[in-house]
């Protein structure tokens, strides 16, 4: 696991858009994950950003968002699909057709799981998957506890990932109490990872997820199996890491060798 330690939010933000843009260019039929939550928001504002100084295309891109609430419809104010158009993808040139969140007020949600997870195999599976992470350690809505090798399919929110999500909406009882969500396994098939955290509400999360040990009680740490994750983290989302030192040096070691270090 590659841990980045930025000196605040908007380092976080750019050093994402960075990562996810040279990935566009340097296959621009890329395959992406995304993300919803605040913590992208950032990450998403500096894409476009690049996206209209460097001309980085994105019309050939597929992108895949993690989770969608159920019982939202597609234009609801607070469906993903409505943040991801409003947040990404009405500034770029991609077509709408081809981005994908899952359809959370379809009739039968069990076959809108299966569908969701034949598209990605479809578009070739994920190049590059962009996770938030939840303050009890989820990664998009695999809550503690969940399966490992789970795949896309509806889960019920825990009352705290209900409560930090409300902010989002006018009420707490407007959150919704489930999701359509790819699994933990389907996230774990994706070629890379760039999960990014930000303030001291991660902080304790985040040690759990590179430092702690493998466990569904924490899904972060799923992550630890995977050949090939960065955690970008702030420093107040970094402050519980014990090995923070190490990391930093390992950074500096990256850029002064110019290879890939610390996996
Ligand atoms: P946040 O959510 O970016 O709004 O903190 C992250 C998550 O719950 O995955």
């Amino acid at each position: 696991m590659r841990i980045v330690i930025q000196s605040d939010a908007s380092a976080v933000a750019a050093f994402a858009a960075r990562e996810i843009a040279n990935q566009v260019a340097y296959k621009p039929h890329s395959c992406l994950g995304l993300a919803t939550g605040g913590t992208p928001v950032g990450a998403y504002r500096e894409l476009i950003q690049i996206h209209r100084t460097s001309h980085l295309s994105f019309a050939n891109v597929t992108t895949f968002n993690l989770d969608e609430y159920v019982g939202l419809t597609a234009n609801h104010p607070c469906s993903y699909r409505t943040f991801m158009n409003e947040h990404l993808f009405s500034h770029l040139d991609i077509p709408l057709n081809q981005t994908f969140v899952p359809i959370g007020d379809a009739s039968d949600l069990v076959t809108e799981c299966i569908a969701y997870e034949e598209r990605i195999g479809l578009a070739g599976g994920i190049d590059l998957q962009l996770l938030g992470i939840g303050s009890d350690g989820h990664i998009a809505f695999n809550e503690p506890g969940s399966s490992l090798g789970s795949r896309t399919r509806v889960k019920t929110l825990l009352q705290q990932t209900r409560i930090d999500n409300a902010r989002f909406f006018d009420s707490m009882d407007l959150v919704p109490t489930s999701a359509i969500t790819m699994g933990i396994g389907t996230i774990l098939d994706s070629k890379a990872i760039l999960l990014i955290a930000c303030g001291e509400g991660k902080a304790e999360a985040i040690a759990g997820a590179a430092e702690g040990p493998l466990s569904a009680s924490l899904p972060a740490s799923s992550l630890q199996m995977h050949p090939c994750v960065t955690l970008v983290v702030d420093e107040s989302a970094a402050s519980g890491l014990m090995r923070a030192d190490y990391y930093r040096m390992s950074e500096r070691e990256r850029h002064r060798l110019e290879v890939g270090t610390g996996q």
